[in-house]
Parts: C-alpha cells; structure tokens; sequence
C-alpha cells in the first residue's frame, strides 16, 4: 500500500481524488487537508469507506506529508507552487493538478499575474497526458504536473492529427459545465445566473489555457502554432465539450490523419473514437471523440471529457498509477 495525502480535499478536485482513490486497492489515503480542520472528513462525504472513519481534516502543514509517499495539490493556482517550496525533498512524489508546473517561467507573470517560488523545479515537473507521453514518467520522477482540462480535451486528438496535416488555422470553441469554475461562490456561477443560459468567457487571448495547448503542440509536434481560443459556460454540472476547426486541409490529408489517428488510440481504453456527446463520458475517465470534413478545406474535431475526472482527478490517478508501477486502469474503471 502506498501513502497518500490530499491538500485541497473539500474542492471539487479532491472529493474526487477521495471517491476513485478509496477504490483503488494500492493506496491508502492518511491525509486530507482543509483550513477548516478537524471535521470528520466522512462527514462531508458519506460515500467513502467506513475504514475512513476516523480521518479528519488537517491544516496544510509539512509535518503531516512528511511519511506520505504521494500529495495530491487540489489547490488552486498560486497556491500549489508555494506549498510545494514548503514540502519538495526529492524523494515524495507530488502531483499538482493545478496549473503551477505546467508552463515556463515566463507564463507565469503574464498569464496568472505571479511569480513563480521555485522556478529551478519547473524543468523537472513532468506533464503529462499517458495516451500521448506515458513514456516520459520516468521512475526517479517527483512532479508531475496534471494537465489542465480543456487543454486534455483538445490536446488528446488534435496531438495525433497534427502530426499529419498542417493546418492554415486552429479554432477551438469549448465549453464546459460550471464545476469547471471550481467550489468557490461567486456571482457569475449562481444557479440563475447560469440555469438556462449559456455565454463566452475570456474571449480574445484570455483564457490561461491558450499558453498551455501552445506549449504543448510545440513541444509534441514541433507546430509553432499560435489557437485561437474561446471557452463557454453551460449549464450542466460536470462536462466538456471542445470542437476544433483546421483550416486549409485537403481532404487525402484528412482521411491520413484519420486512419493515423485511429491507429494511434486503437488500444488505448480509455479513448474512444465515437459521436462524442458529454452525458456519455461525466464519471468516467474517457475521453470520446471524431474528426470530420466539411468537403470544402477544414476539418472539424469533437471531443468530450469529464473535467474533473480525465481532466483533473482521473488523470492524475492514471499518472500516479504509471509512476508507482500499478496498472494504468488501477482505481479508474
Ligand atoms: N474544477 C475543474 O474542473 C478542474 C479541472 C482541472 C484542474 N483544476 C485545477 O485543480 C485545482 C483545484 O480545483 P477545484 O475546482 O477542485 O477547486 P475548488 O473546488 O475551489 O477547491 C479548492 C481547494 O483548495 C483549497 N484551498 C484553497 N485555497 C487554499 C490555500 N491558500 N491553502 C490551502 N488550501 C487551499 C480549498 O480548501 P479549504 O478552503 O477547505 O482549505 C479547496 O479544498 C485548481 O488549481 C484548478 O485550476 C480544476
């Protein structure tokens, strides 16, 4: 049994690293984090097992994570990274699910409006989807940076396609159900203001995401390729939908991408090439998605996912289940 903790586990993030983790016959988890301390965490979530009983809250203290072998940060962006400052010894294995070690230095300033606190660790994170770069979690691996959630939407079918074609534009329109925004009571995710409703946000080059799916066609391409991106919010719980649009594609070029693509994913379980629709995915860590051509020069691509399972929780379950050597599905299906 490995040891787990998990800072940030009132977020919607970390209730579902405690729900799939207590199925996961490897992993114990013998910490949970809130600034709200002591509570029984089984109070808030009666779902997990009675040998749980007697786990509370703790504040998010170094000397609690010292015998862990693996800690979850389900905490949000600008906070991972000085916590990490604060707990980093080379021999834990953190995962972050926020956004702190997933860019360069740079980014960080003029995307989240921070300074990064350790920016000599952000080379040796490791980010990583498995269906695209499960080779890159090497053993002596100890961050992991957990890909963001439209980012894994998009990058899981548009990585393999562009290895094929290359297209004039990249256009992405997500959108995704209102857990995206996180636990926190702002106006914007009030259930009038979203039920029945559905609008654009940070539309231009906004969103904290677009540095995010460059960086990575980059680095998994070697496309320097500047999207243009703009995601939505709807009005469902949990949920993403992404549609990308390439522009200046023939059609022999998209039937090569297609049957690279379905090559490529063929044994992966966790990716199926389906009509995507979100109802089909939300719990589960799939990814379902098609291509398509619109018989003139573009090329469409839909994919969904459900935010908090493949992009965030899910993964970063997938990623730690290659890292200590369990079965990747381990806790997963
Ligand atoms: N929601 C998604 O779909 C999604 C998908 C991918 C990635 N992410 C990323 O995952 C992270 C968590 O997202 P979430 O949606 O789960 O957030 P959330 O629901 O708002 O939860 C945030 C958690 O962080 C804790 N926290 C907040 N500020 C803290 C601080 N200064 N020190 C210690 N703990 C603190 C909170 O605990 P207490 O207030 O109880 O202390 C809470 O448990 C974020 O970085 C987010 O960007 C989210």
């Amino acid at each position: 049994m490995i040891k787990a903790g998990i800072v940030g586990g009132t977020g919607y993030s970390g209730k579902e690293l405690l729900r799939l983790l207590s199925f996961h016959s490897g992993v114990e988890v013998l910490y949970v984090s809130s600034r709200d301390k002591d509570k029984p965490v089984i109070d808030d979530y009666p779902f997990l097992p009675k040998k749980y009983s007697n786990l509370r809250y703790k504040d998010v203290d170094k000397k609690y994570m010292e015998n862990l072998d693996v800690i979850f940060l389900a905490t949000p962006s600008d906070t991972s990274h000085k916590i990490v400052k604060d707990i980093y010894d080379g021999n834990k294995v953190i995962i972050d699910i926020s956004a702190d070690f997933r860019l360069e230095n740079n980014d960080y300033k003029r995307w989240y409006k921070f300074d990064h606190f350790i920016p000599e660790l952000l080379d040796k994170a490791v980010y990583c989807i498995p269906e695209i770069n499960r080779t890159d979690i090497k053993k002596d691996v100890k961050i992991i940076a957990n890909p963001g959630c439209y980012p894994t939407s998009v990058l899981i079918p548009l990585i393999p396609v562009l290895e094929k074609v290359d297209p004039e534009t990249i256009i992405i329109d997500s959108k995704s159900g209102v857990s995206g925004a996180g636990k926190k009571v702002a106006e914007d995710y009030l259930f009038c203001e979203v039920n029945e409703s559905l609008k654009a946000y940070s539309i231009g080059r906004k969103h904290r995401h677009i540095p995010e799916i460059e960086r990575y066609i980059k680095l998994w391409t070697g496309k320097n390729k500047k999207i243009v991106f703009t995601p939505h919010l709807i009005p469902i719980n949990r949920g993403i939908i992404s549609t990308i649009y390439l522009t200046g594609i023939s059609e022999t070029d998209y039937k090569i991408a297609c049957e690279y693509v379905y090559e490529k994913y063929r044994d992966e379980l966790f990716i199926k090439i389906v009509e995507p629709q979100i109802k089909n995915v939300i719990y589960t860590n799939h990814c379902h998605f098609n291509l398509y051509y619109d018989g003139i020069s573009t090329m469409i691509i839909v994919s969904v996912i459900d935010n908090l399972i493949k992009g965030a929780s899910g993964q970063a379950i997938q990623n730690m289940n290659i890292l200590f050597g369990f079965d990747e599905k381990e806790g997963l299906c």
